[in-house]
């Protein structure tokens, strides 16, 4: 069972788990969908053994079958989602979290929670390892996520504690790739789009901040690594590599063919200077470690991106009301 298996992350694991010849059970309801999220799922609904459930995981999770594995992917993961809908984002994390945890108990089965980097904050240590314990504001801009996560991840703990639950978290890093959403506020989709419209590249504050970027084909192969270990983590996954934002940027353009500048906005709330994850016990537990480089990883999204008809040339033109709304008030690339 893939919660949140619409979405970015989860449909490229339901097409991992399909292609391995594993049965998958898709979760979601379908909160933070544009119309590309139907779309993937008519792809991925092609294919035998492939179910969809749509439901809200903080409400229950109506699914019989026997399950062998619970991937936890359920949650808005965009800033501008989760800042548009904060209570969802709360309940998300903390009833939707203990509904699959319940379901992994009553059926025996592995459990794998996506967490985050963003539990460690705007991070004092660096490069971030587990053992970290984050600085977090539980009342700040993200604390709807932030505090989500870091809750789900207490729960976690204790159904493996408590309940003898073979848990096991992942921290991730900001992920990319093919079938992201074009307008979801993140900073590769926006980069990309506005790269190839030949619009302005929009960088938040001095653009100097930092990030570390994991292809979606290695973030999915260390989940499934994850749940096919005993490894209870948590587990950083996340690419090692750390540039800055322009940086980034500069990258986007040149892998576009074009030729947009680059231009400062308004640095955003919160947004941690500082991210590069600690992959020791990744590389050392799980054999895991990334394999698609920044530039091929690039370019393969921007060739996704450049094959669609439908990517607006700006946010604003996204007729998803509740995205506009929020894109207006967020900068570009405020995001993991
Ligand atoms: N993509 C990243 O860089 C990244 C980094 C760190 C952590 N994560 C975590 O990985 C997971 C997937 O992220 P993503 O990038 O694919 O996000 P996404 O927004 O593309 O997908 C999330 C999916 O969860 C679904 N969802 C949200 N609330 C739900 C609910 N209550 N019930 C059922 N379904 C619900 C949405 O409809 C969506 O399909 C999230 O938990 C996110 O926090 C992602």
């Amino acid at each position: 069972m893939i919660t949140g298996g619409a979405g970015f992350l989860g449909r490229h694991l339901c097409a991992r788990m399909l292609g391995a010849g594993v049965e998958v059970v898709c979760v979601d309801d379908l909160s933070t969908a544009d119309d590309a999220q139907p779309r993937g799922l008519r792809e991925l609904a092609g294919r035998p053994g492939f179910h969809v459930v749509e439901a809200d995981v903080s409400r229950g999770i109506p699914v019989g079958v026997d399950i062998d594995a619970v991937f936890h992917l359920a949650s808005p993961a965009s800033p501008a989602d989760y800042t548009a809908m904060p209570l969802h984002t709360l309940r998300t994390g903390s009833a939707g979290t203990e509904h699959a945890l319940e379901l992994a108990a009553a059926r025996g089965a592995r459990f794998v929670l996506a967490s985050t980097s963003e539990v460690y904050g705007d991070p004092l240590q660096h490069p971030q390892p587990e053992s970290y314990r984050g600085n977090v504001d539980p009342t700040g801009p993200r604390s709807m996520y932030d505090e989500a996560k870091r809750y789900a991840e207490a729960l976690t703990v204790a159904y493996r504690r408590g309940h003898g639950v073979p848990t096991a978290i992942a921290r991730i890093f900001n992920t990319y790739g093919p079938g992201m959403r074009a307008g979801d506020g993140r900073m590769i989709p926006t980069f990309v789009r506005q790269a190839l419209h030949g619009a302005p590249v929009t960088v938040a504050g001095d653009g100097m901040q930092t990030r570390s970027l994991c292809y979606v084909d290695d973030t999915v192969r260390g989940l499934d690594l994850l749940a096919r270990s005993d490894v209870a983590g948590p587990v950083n996954i996340g690419g090692p590599e750390e540039l800055t934002v322009r940086a980034v940027a500069e990258r986007v353009v040149a892998a576009t063919g074009g030729r947009s500048a680059i231009h400062t906005v308004g640095a955003s709330p919160d947004d941690p200077r500082r991210r590069r994850p600690e992959i020791t016990l990744a590389r050392s537990a799980l054999g895991w470690s990334p394999e698609v480089s920044l530039d091929e990883g690039i370019e393969r999204t921007v060739r996704w991106f450049a094959g669609r008809t439908d990517v607006p040339a700006a946010a604003a033109s996204n007729p998803d009301s509740r995205q506009r709304a929020v894109e207006t008030d967020i900068p570009a690339e405020v995001e993991r």
